[in-house]
């Protein structure tokens, strides 16, 4: 299997309802990473880019959040919706969604 040129992994953690973190998987995860998976392999851009699940990421009340390697920009929540605007902005153009990142603090 080739390198791929980004990786981008998609938090699909689950944790118990009552738990005070809550979770990706709560929040939507797992569609998220069905809807990068989908249109990748429309695509045909398995062979540049993969996707794959991740276990907590850190920023929990952020997510659903997706992180993309080797600049490691996260982003969340990320909606169905922004999965298309990832792969055309970040993935195939470099550049990273501005409006769709963390905020800037989440790590303070
Ligand atoms: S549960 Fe997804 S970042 Fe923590």
């Amino acid at each position: 299997m080739p390198r791929p040129e980004k990786h981008l992994f998609v938090c699909t953690q689950s944790r118990p309802e009552d738990h005070p973190k809550g979770s990706c998987s709560a929040r939507g995860g797992a569609p998220i990473i069905d809807a990068f998976r989908a249109e990748l392999e429309a695509r045909d851009l398995f062979g540049r880019f993969k996707a794959s699940t991740s276990g907590c990421l850190g920023v929990c009340e952020q997510g659903p959040v997706v992180v993309v390697y080797p600049e490691g920009v996260m982003y969340g929540p990320v909606t169905a919706e922004d999965v298309k605007t990832i792969i055309d902005q970040h993935l195939l153009g470099g550049t990273p969604v501005e409006a769709l990142k963390v905020p800037a603090d989440v790590w303070d």
